[in-house]
């Protein structure tokens, strides 16, 4: 089995990504091939600073080592050093109706925000579409706001397919239903762009402001509270196990404990699930040489595929 998935380097990576894609991500490299990206190209549509996309890309490439990814069990490489990628993105583009982009949300989401409305934004999920489909994915971990990306890249493939032959592995998006969209701090969505995020790497001051600053309700502090309602024990049952989770839903049932205490307990279970991987990370900063050749090798091995890819959609079109 073929498992790809990417990443942007639009800022440093949170809790979300870690969650959504990036657990799920790594338990994936014991049940198949992995080809892990760092997708720069996809940031360039968001991020106009040189240096903050350089120093972001090799960032996230750190942290999803520091994570737990291991570099000899699958690909783990930056999306723009793999070329044959940018030129299927245009074989696909013949092939894709404008109907099928006008359509995705994520495009109509960043224009609502203000994202500078450009080509590469509205053809972004066909560069998606080419890095899934250049190494033959099988399976695409995600966090469910890609989930129409996905879909959108089968139906490239299926299309594809039926006009040329048959050249790509139809992918399925793997999705897992408790993380597929980990809450911020004000309980929406986990996301940079609402400035809602708890990073991964952000200090420990930095880390339990955030924490204490969750949204939650009015109601006093004696009284009972369901703790589905609440953002705080929303996060917490994502890093905590099954005795934790119960203890601290019946606390909440049981009434006389306050936001103020709950929000203490998962800074501290956030903060102790995170200090290995601070850790770890600090290790990694210091061999360089060790990431740069992660990172080579993981390029190499996407190329041979890629480029084999790239190869056959060239000879089933005529352009050989
Ligand atoms: P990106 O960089 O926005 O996010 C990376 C991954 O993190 C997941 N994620 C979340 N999951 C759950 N809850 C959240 N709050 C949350 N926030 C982020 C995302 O769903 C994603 O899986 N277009 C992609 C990058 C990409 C890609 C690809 C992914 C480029 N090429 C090919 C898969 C396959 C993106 O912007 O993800």
């Amino acid at each position: 089995m073929r498992i790809v998935s990417g990443i942007q380097p639009s800022g440093r990576l949170h809790l979300g990504n870690y969650l959504g894609m990036m657990r799920p991500a790594i338990a994936a490299q014991n049940e198949g091939e992995t080809f892990y990206f760092i997708a720069n190209y996809h940031a360039l549509t968001t991020v106009s600073d040189p240096s903050a996309l350089r120093r972001n890309t090799r960032a996230a490439a750190i942290d999803f080592l520091a994570c737990g990814l291991n570099p000899d069990r699958g690909a783990l490489f930056v999306q723009s050093d793999v070329p044959a990628v940018t030129e299927l993105t245009w074989l696909l583009s013949v092939i894709t109706g404008m109907g099928l982009l006008e359509r995705c949300h994520s495009y109509k989401d960043k224009l609502a925000k203000g994202v500078a409305s450009t080509h590469a934004l509205f053809a972004y999920p066909v560069l998606m579409a080419a890095d899934i489909l250049a190494y033959r994915a099988d399976s695409v971990p995600v966090g469910r706001d890609q989930k129409q990306h996905v879909e959108v890249t089968r139906d490239i493939a299926m299309r594809f397919n039926n006009l040329f032959g048959d050249v790509f592995a139809i992918p399925q998006p793997v999705i897992r239903d408790d993380v597929a969209v980990v809450p911020g701090i004000d309980g929406q969505k986990m996301s940079k762009s609402y400035n809602n995020h708890i990073e991964l790497f952000g200090t420990e001051k930095d880390t339990r402001a955030r924490i204490m600053r969750i949204v939650t309700d009015s109601t006093p502090l004696e009284a009972p509270k369901d703790p589905e309602q609440c953002t705080v024990f929303r996060i917490f049952r994502l890093i905590s196990d099954d005795d934790q989770i119960e203890e601290m839903a019946e606390r909440y049932r049981n009434g006389g404990f306050g936001y103020g205490a709950a929000k203490k307990q998962l800074f501290d279970a956030v903060w102790s699930f995170l200090e290995p991987l601070h850790r770890r990370r600090a290790e990694l900063e210091k061999e360089p040489d060790f990431v740069d050749g992660v990172l080579r090798r993981g390029a190499e091995r996407a190329r041979a595929e890629a480029d084999s890819v790239l190869g056959a959609a060239r000879r089933a079109m005529g352009v050989d």
